[in-house]
């Protein structure tokens, strides 16, 4: 008997000792190559400077971009090794006006290639930035194109076979504002920095001496511990108690985010990737995918003096707003914001099909993964097409669904599973979310010539093949 119940102990104690020690090691390996920024630290939302352009006469300008390596500092004491456009990660943002001349001076001051790629811009194939135009290291890449679209907010990134990914993950990446005669006559918050603020959200994992880790997880991509804005850990920013424009890009390599203020204060979002929607749209939670844009309005006229209000997607903090000082709000959303000719369906030319399917590496477009040497559309000069996009659900686990980018041109959808769009999907656009299973169908107009992407925009599934070209012509 006693013999049984030191036995039974002797047992007990053995099933104790290992679970203690499993707890222990899973413990210190899910720490062990982390860092944890620690809680009492307050980080300002960075704002990225406007360019200036080194010459300018009014019509035409130039500006100097340059792609180069740097350190940031992210997390205490520590310097990350980054990437940055003009600095050491991100770059700056770059406002330009319809009309406009644009020459754009991109020195590669990397020891690799780059290419930078105007996403959202509708410029000839040749000055788009994409895998065609390589950027080699230590040379300049010199286009000059005249800006001829609607005010919008769009935004420059690498687009270079094999780099893509990695460059974006490491800091490259920047912001474009156009502006018009029309977005200038509206009384919307336009003060760059004082009332209209980028927000470039981003996910990234660190290890711990601080470098960035970058993990592709095998199924969507590339996915962070921490959110970043504007290249800052949760960052916080003062705001006055008026209405404030923030113009969210998801510039991240592929996570999508459900942003939303913490109490569902209500906003108004009154952009989406190609400009201005039709009207504003009231909501209290934005779904946006990667490579999308969307302005929003936040009024913070309802909050208290000294009131802190954070921004989270799902449960995960993006960043707070401290209402710190009652301001002189003078601006007004307007109950129409611009008119948009609809494209009118009975005048399709051509109806594509675009079947998206796969998870991880083994993600195809039509069943083809990207060559460089084939051109998979040809198109025709200006005229009205239809595309017809579908992720296909997968009977295993599949993915969640495909960020579709098309290049050089901003289109219209037209119906999503057969459904009206929701009304913050009623304007222009670049970039649309497919999710498994759904079939969204486009309107579609090429006003330029070239060679152009079509891809996911979750950037590791680009990476992997699924993308595309089409020429125009
Ligand atoms: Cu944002 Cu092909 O790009
Ligand atoms: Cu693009
Ligand atoms: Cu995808």
């Amino acid at each position: 008997m006693r013999h049984h119940i030191s036995h039974k102990g002797f047992i007990l104690f053995f099933i104790i000792v290992i679970g203690i020690s499993y707890l222990v090691f899973t413990l210190i390996s899910s720490i062990q190559n982390r860092i944890n920024p620690p809680a009492s630290e307050v980080r300002l939302l960075p704002i990225p400077i406007l360019l200036e352009p080194s010459v300018s006469d009014g019509q035409s300008s130039t500006y100097h971009i340059t792609v180069q390596r740097g350190t940031t500092n992210f997390i205490k004491e520590l310097q990350t090794p980054t990437l940055g456009y003009n600095g050491s990660y991100l770059g700056p943002v770059i406002k330009l006006s319809r009309g406009e001349e644009v020459t754009m001076q991109v020195k590669n001051n990397l020891s690799v290639d780059t290419s930078i790629h105007w996403h959202g811009l509708e410029v000839e194939g040749s000055s788009d930035g994409g895998p065609h135009q390589v950027i080699s290291a230590g040379s300049t890449w010199q286009p000059t194109f005249t800006i001829n679209q609607p005010a919008s907010t769009l935004w420059f990134h690498p687009h270079v076979i094999g780099r893509t990914a990695t460059q974006v993950y490491y800091g490259l990446a920047g912001m474009i504002i156009v502006e018009d005669d029309h977005s200038k006559s509206l009384n919307l918050p336009d003060e760059y920095g004082v009332n209209d603020i980028p927000l470039i959200i981003q996910d990234r994992s660190f290890n711990q001496d601080g470098s960035l880790r970058y993990t592709n997880n095998m199924m969507d991509g590339a996915t962070g511990q921490y959110i970043l804005v504007n290249g800052a850990i949760t960052p916080t920013l003062n705001v006055s108690s008026i209405k404030m424009r923030f113009r969210i890009l998801n510039g991240a390599n592929a996570s999508h985010f459900n942003v939303r203020l913490e109490d569902n204060h209500e906003f108004v979002q009154i952009a989406s990737d190609g400009g201005f929607l039709e009207k504003p749209v009231l909501m209290n939670s934005l779904f946006i995918s990667p490579g999308e844009r969307a302005e929003i309005i936040i009024d913070f006229s309802t909050y208290q003096k000294g009131q802190k209000v954070r921004l989270l997607s799902n449960k995960k903090v993006m960043m707070s707003f401290v209402v710190s000082d009652d301001g002189l709000d003078e601006t007004m959303i307007p109950n129409e914001l611009a008119s948009i000719e609809r494209f009118d369906e009975s005048l399709v030319k051509t109806i594509r099909t675009i079947e998206l399917d796969g998870m991880g590496h083994m993600v195809t477009i039509n069943g083809r993964q990207f060559d460089m040497h084939r051109i998979d559309e040809r198109v025709k000069l200006n005229d009205l097409e239809m595309w017809e996009i579908t992720s296909i659900r997968s009977m295993m686990m599949g993915s969640l669904g495909h960020p579709f980018h098309i290049h050089g041109t901003q289109f219209q959808i037209l119906s999503r599973n057969g459904q009206e769009p929701e009304a913050n999907e009623h304007g222009w656009k670049d970039t649309v979310f497919v999710g498994s299973g759904e079939t969204v169908k486009i309107l579609v107009q090429f006003k330029y010539r070239g060679i152009f992407m079509y891809h996911c925009h979750i950037l590791e599934h680009e990476e992997a093949g699924m993308m595309g070209q089409l020429i125009v012509e």
